[in-house]
């Protein structure tokens, strides 16, 4: 099937208050366009056509280098249908099939997209029908009604301002998504008037033209009203939110994963879990995040497209971006880890420990209060509380290299380029700035003196 989609996004969004364009507010992180830009490239073959409004040129580049994406000017926004019509020229076709979509309705799956463009085929291939999403509200205000005939056929859809009280009582709403034929939409589209209590091109009138032409409208009902949340202010952008988030807290659960609390739980991206995952409340997951079998995140932790092996244990109030951490790994509380922190089996980074972009290795210990850059930490290490890795010399970023079973002693400054060789001892408060040999006691900090003809200050003075 030859499938054009036409997103709707000339809305201003007034309501918003913002300076971004509406549909450029994040949901998860991510602009609510991006989330049915993505919905879209599930559909098979579908090519997008984004219709925008002014100060498109921001919502342009924030989607600059997507593919199979088009992009249609409506300088003024005189209706939904009119807004349909812009992208027509992009839709040279007669035989394809266009699905309308609003930029602000974020939920919606392919599943149900699907689903809905199922109904465009006809009791023929030759007899394509239209396809229309509705919903039953229980607070019908501001919508489109669903008009049905007698038999149930739906004949035609009425706007709420252009509605008698008798079709306002109608609980079966249009969402606005619908599909049908290319040579139709067009067709319908330039018999479109504006002679209506809104004085807009409405493209709902096109349902009842395909009524009046004998196409037939199937309406597809949707089940989960989520779906169909349409934004136009900060509490509904809130509620998608929250929508999202069921969402994905529903997924893991089915996949075996333990929440303290499912509506505690942000995921700005692509979680992936093994089986008997614990996550406790109010963690937050971006980018793509993998975690091992039976990991354990604890309250507050932060993950950046990070990878967790098995039996790992990430406390309370951890920050791990772009890291790896190995099977059996206890992290934190209050650990960082930044982008190229590598954590081999064992390792442990206790309370107060920054890393960045350096290797610890096998069952190796940093547990406190240090700092950890650039460096290359062996299998058994123990790095005392207080240690920093001197990497940066104002001008160049250097290397420290700690090698297996190596013990460097509390309150230790490595200024590297340094190593310390294997086995090796440093003793507590040194400054090394030379290579520290294997195996050996190597100290780098003045002798303790104690002056025993001192005077408290001030009691020279007395006479
Ligand atoms: C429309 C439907 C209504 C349906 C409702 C669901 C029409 C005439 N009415 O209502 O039956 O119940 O959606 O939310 O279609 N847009 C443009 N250009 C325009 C006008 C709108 O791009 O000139 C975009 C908006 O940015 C938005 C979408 O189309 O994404 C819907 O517009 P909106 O004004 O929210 O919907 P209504 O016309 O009130
Ligand atoms: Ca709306």
């Amino acid at each position: 099937m030859k499938l054009d989609v036409v997103v709707l996004a000339a809305g201003k969004g007034r309501r918003m208050q913002s300076d971004l364009p509406k549909v450029l507010q994040p949901l998860a992180g991510r602009p609510l366009l991006a989330h049915v830009l993505e919905t879209v490239g599930r559909l098979e073959g579908a090519r997008a056509h984004v219709v925008y409004g002014h100060g498109g040129e921001q919502v342009q580049a924030a989607f600059a280098g997507a593919a199979d994406l088009s992009w249609h000017l409506q300088a003024e926004q005189l209706g939904t249908g009119h807004a349909v019509a812009c992208a027509m020229p992009g839709i040279p076709e007669d035989d394809a099939t266009v699905l309308v979509l609003y930029g602000d309705v974020p939920l919606v799956t392919a599943d149900t997209l699907e689903r809905l463009l199922a109904l465009t085929r006809g009791p023929t291939p030759a007899e394509p029908a239209l396809a229309l999403l509705t919903q039953h509200a229980d607070d019908p205000t501001g919508y489109g009604r669903i008009v049905r005939d007698g038999e149930g056929r739906v004949t035609r859809i009425v706007e709420e301002k252009d509605a008698d009280a008798a079709t306002r009582a109608i609980r079966e709403v249009n969402t606005g998504l619908l599909a049908m034929r290319a040579d139709h939409l067009r067709a319908w589209l330039e018999r479109l008037d504006n002679g209506n209590a809104q004085g807009e091109y409405y493209l709902t009138d096109v349902v009842a033209m395909a009524v009046d032409g004998g196409v037939p409208v199937n309406a597809l009902v949707v089940q989960d009203g989520d779906e169909v949340l349409g934004i136009n202010d900060r509490i509904q952008l809130a509620e998608a939110e929250a929508a999202l988030r069921r969402r994905h807290a529903r997924t893991l659960m089915r996949a075996g994963v333990t929440l303290a609390d499912p509506a505690r739980l942000d995921v700005r991206g692509e979680l992936a879990c093994g089986r008997d995952v614990f996550i406790d409340v109010n963690c937050v997951f971006e980018g793509r995040v993998v975690l091992g079998d039976r990991v354990r995140i604890g309250p507050g932790a932060v993950l950046r497209d990070t990878q967790v092996a098995a039996d790992a244990v990430i406390h309370a109030h951890s920050l791990l971006d772009g890291a790896r951490v190995g099977q059996g790994c206890s992290v934190g509380p209050f650990a960082r880890l930044r982008p190229g922190a590598d954590l081999a089996d064992a390792a442990r980074v206790g309370n107060f420990v920054e890393v960045k972009k350096s290797t610890i290795g096998e069952g190796s210990k940093v547990n406190h209060l240090t700092y950890v850059g650039d460096a290359e930490v062996g299998s058994g290490v123990n790095v005392g509380c207080g240690t920093v890795t001197c990497n940066y010399d104002g001008r160049r970023k250097h290397t420290t290299v700690i090698e297996d079973g190596a013990f460097i002693g509390s309150g230790t400054m490595l200024v590297a380029p340094v190593t310390v060789g294997s086995g090796a001892y440093i003793g507590s408060g040194s400054v090394i700035t030379r290579d520290a040999p294997a195996g050996a006691l190597t100290l780098g900090r003045a002798r303790q003196v104690t002056l025993s003809q001192w005077t408290p200050p001030g009691t020279e003075d007395e006479e």
